[in-house]
């Protein structure tokens, strides 16, 4: 029985299973799992996750009682949960990240979507039933009186769900995701809209990365649900029960990504990328290959760049890492290529014989990315929406002097604003401009700017963006 528990759909590791068996083990990417690795870990905490591909479903199926740590991998306590791959597929593809995903994001192109009929209530009932395993499985393992960490937009339901099973538990939710504001949120259909924030409001506690999105959550159960909304106080009274709401802006150990970087197979793959490069200035973007970042845009801004900046060419590389995300999806199959697409265009048009303006790297190679970061002189982040947005955070410890191109819309905004170049996402020419100015940005302004993104990144480390939300559980 434990007393601290965290529930996400992706788990700290995922495993790759050969064709003679063969499983391989490596750690999982996206913000939430880069922030709570770490803490999970140290704290003895379990965290229970579900298992993604076969790969998981093969490894569960030779740990006790789904336990990997107990199989011998040095992962942490750790439960993997082998949900029929058919229900995850509907809650995990259908619900969380077509639905869900895009609702909180704003990411649909509405005269044509979204259309919710019968096959939506068939994949509404896979993620009820998904929701339904993490909570019997979080009663199973809780110690009486435990506290519970539930993450994200993939276990909405679970709060509740859990609070039937075991009122002697203190939970919280956490959203690592931007919120809809309240008629963009009931796009959804008003008892599926209904569902998901009192799911939430199961909770004690709810948790946002930035005030922004706290203030949209409170403004839909208001309007949605009559929900009694103190937004001072930030709490929401429903059917009797009060949920507090927090902002924690989870931010990073800067201490344990810096020494990540200075291991060798990051200084290796340095030393590799200036002899690709030489000593031409760097524009850095390290992103999923995901709707919300803006990839496509942020490669015409470069374009833009280049058309207003002869002075440039030859001079400059942008290094575009793309790794790969949610291929089950179509939509990000179709970006995945319209990202290469807008690339080869910039190489057609720009490329000369010993200058290649541009790097697209569209699979995951975590040393590659801590080197770019280290050698970044710009870094682009041009969200559309984003919950906080961690690169935005990792590039200012890793490098020296890089500035920072900012979307408005990440939630790292409300911390970094005041030291990096805010853009509108939308706005290209905007930002060609400000890759244009964080190029030649003086040498004292990008430090000093620099050492403020420092401090503001490693504000509140993922150890004590925990622990102050265990503090709010009491
Ligand atoms: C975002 C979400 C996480 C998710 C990550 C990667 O950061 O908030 O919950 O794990 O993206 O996405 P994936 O679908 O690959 O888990």
């Amino acid at each position: 029985m434990n007393s601290i528990l965290l529930a996400s759909n992706r788990g700290p590791v995922s495993f790759t299973v050969s064709d003679d068996g063969e499983l391989t083990m490596r750690r999982g990417g996206g913000g939430l799992v880069s922030g709570l690795s770490g803490v999970a870990k140290d704290d003895g905490v379990l965290w229970v996750c579900a298992a993604l591909s076969d790969g998981d479903r093969s490894a569960v199926r030779l740990a006790p009682g789904g336990r990997i740590d107990q199989a011998g991998y040095d992962t942490g306590p750790l439960r993997m949960l082998d949900i029929p791959p058919a229900t995850f597929h509907r809650a995990y593809n259908a619900v969380a990240n077509s639905t869900l995903w895009f609702v909180n994001h704003l990411l649909y192109d509405i005269p044509n979507s979204p259309n919710f009929g019968t096959r939506f209530e068939r994949e509404w009932e896979s993620y009820r039933d998904y929701n339904g395993t993490f909570a019997l499985a979080l009663a199973e393992n809780a110690g009486h009186g435990a506290r519970v960490m539930v993450q994200d937009y993939h276990l909405t339901l679970t709060p509740a769900m859990l609070r039937a099973e075991r009122p002697d538990l203190r939970v919280a939710h956490f959203s690592h995701t931007p919120w809809a504001p309240p008629e963009y949120f009931s796009l959804l259909p008003d008892e599926v809209g209904g569902e998901v924030l009192e799911g939430i409001l199961g909770a004690d506690h709810a948790g946002f990365l930035a005030g922004r999105w706290a203030q949209a959550f409170m403004d839909c159960c208001e309007s949605l649900l009559g929900a009694e909304v103190d937004r001072v106080g930030r709490s929401v009274t429903y059917e009797g029960r009060t949920t507090r709401i927090g902002v924690h802006s989870l931010g990073v150990d800067g201490e344990a990504l810096w020494q990540r970087a200075c291991e060798p197979d990051v200084e290796s793959n340095m030393t590799a990328l200036r002899e690709q490069v030489g000593d031409r200035r760097l524009i850095v973007r390290i992103d999923r290959t995901e709707l919300s970042k803006n990839i496509v845009r942020g490669l015409v801004a470069y374009r833009e760049f280049l058309a207003a900046h002869p002075e440039w060419h030859g001079r400059v590389v942008h290094l575009a890492f793309a790794y790969p995300s949610r291929h089950d999806l179509p939509e990000y199959r179709e970006y995945t290529a319209s990202v290469q697409r807008c690339a080869k265009e910039i190489e057609d048009e720009y490329a000369t014989e010993d200058w290649d303006p541009l790097i697209l790297n569209v699979n995951d190679d975590y040393p590659r990315s801590l080197a770019a970061y280290r050698l970044a002189d710009v870094l682009l982040v041009n969200p559309i929406r984003d919950g906080m947005n961690l690169v935005a955070k990792e590039g200012p410890i890793l490098s020296p002097r890089c500035a920072l191109v900012l979307s408005r819309e990440a939630g790292a905004a409300a911390e970094l604003s005041p030291y990096a170049l805010m853009v509108n996402p939308y706005d290209i020419s905007g930002t060609a401009a400000a890759l244009h100015d964080a190029l030649v940005m003086p040498e004292d302004e990008r430090r000093m700017r620099r050492d403020k993104l420092h401090a503001a990144a490693t504000a509140l480390p993922p150890d004590k963006w925990l622990a102050a939300q265990l503090d709010a559980l009491g």
